[in-house]
């Protein structure tokens, strides 16, 4: 039985109720964040918040996220999660309830503020090394997919139409471009360089996207923020996706076509060693 929060209480996870009347229901009016924690330790969680309290600010949502640092911390506490390898923490606010109107309320609401914490179940390193695909999906997202809202039917859709195809990843693609995942960024090495989109609106800005920028710069391998086109991945070295609960997820195919030559390139192996290094830092 897992313990969550819900508007500043920890209670059992079958008592977290919401009012049918809340507009993250019934308008998607919200923002969410999912935060990684490695041996119970969170992992730049204050990047999280501050893409949180960036979120709100762009929805006009009053509420300062901050406050939430602490209960995450007590959300893995009372989850027994401080001894697991990986887990993450999931936060989500909501405009809050108010009769049904497109107008945002008239007159002051409180958020509804929700989060919970479960482990991270990760990708053997074996099962790793073996690839994975993805296919091809255009992006029919609206134009601010920079904010982290939980309006992500479109996301959901592109996810679904990949699995169908038997793939792992959707890779959204708009005007040509080569943007990012349903539910993470995407990287091709290109010429020895690993280049991925830059932090327009037309993506989500990852935390994990910035870490692996880091990464390879920390590593000494060129690094790149541009739009890459399709038809490029075709001479492709390498590809990946990252994100929170993706962490560095390494394509070998994309659609019908091999990538470089069909297997978990060097590029990827270097930098899913630095994280796993940097996993095993927070080992008790
Ligand atoms: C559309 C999209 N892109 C990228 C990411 C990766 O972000 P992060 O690395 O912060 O988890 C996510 C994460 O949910 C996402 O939904």
């Amino acid at each position: 039985m897992s313990t969550v929060y819900l508007n500043g209480e920890f209670i059992p996870h079958e008592r977290a109720l919401v009012s049918v009347d809340d507009r993250g229901f019934l308008f998607a009016d919200g923002i969410y964040e999912v935060t990684p924690a490695f041996w119970g330790t969170l992992f730049r969680v204050e990047r999280h918040v501050e893409r949180m309290r960036r979120g709100l600010a762009e929805l006009r949502i009053d509420f300062d996220p901050k406050s939430l640092i602490d209960v995450h911390r007590h959300l893995l506490a009372a989850n027994d999660l401080e001894n697991k390898e990986a887990a993450i923490v999931y936060f989500q606010v909501t405009r809050g309830v108010a009769p049904r109107a497109h107008a945002f309320p008239t007159t002051a609401v409180c958020p509804t503020v929700y989060g919970f914490a479960k482990e991270l179940e990760r990708v053997p390193r074996a099962v790793w090394e073996k690839g994975f695909t993805a296919t091809t999906v255009r992006d029919r997202r609206w134009e601010r997919p920079d904010i982290k809202t939980i309006g992500l039917l479109p996301n959901c859709l592109a996810l679904q139409t990949a699995l169908e195809a038997g793939s792992t990843d959707a890779l959204l693609v708009k005007d040509g471009v080569a943007l990012e995942g349903s539910h993470n960024n995407f990287f091709a090495v290109l010429d020895g360089t690993v280049s991925t989109h830059p932090a327009t609106n037309h993506i989500l800005n990852g935390i994990t996207r910035e870490y692996v920028l880091e990464l390879s710069r920390e590593l000494e391998v060129p690094v790149e923020e541009r739009p890459i086109q399709l038809e490029e991945l075709a001479r492709a070295e390498e590809a990946f996706f990252t994100g929170t609960t993706t962490e560095i997820r390494p394509t070998v195919r994309i659609d019908d076509c091999p990538v470089g030559d069909g297997r978990v390139g060097p590029v990827a192996k270097l930098l899913m060693d630095a994280y796993q290094e940097e996993v095993d830092r927070h080992r008790p």
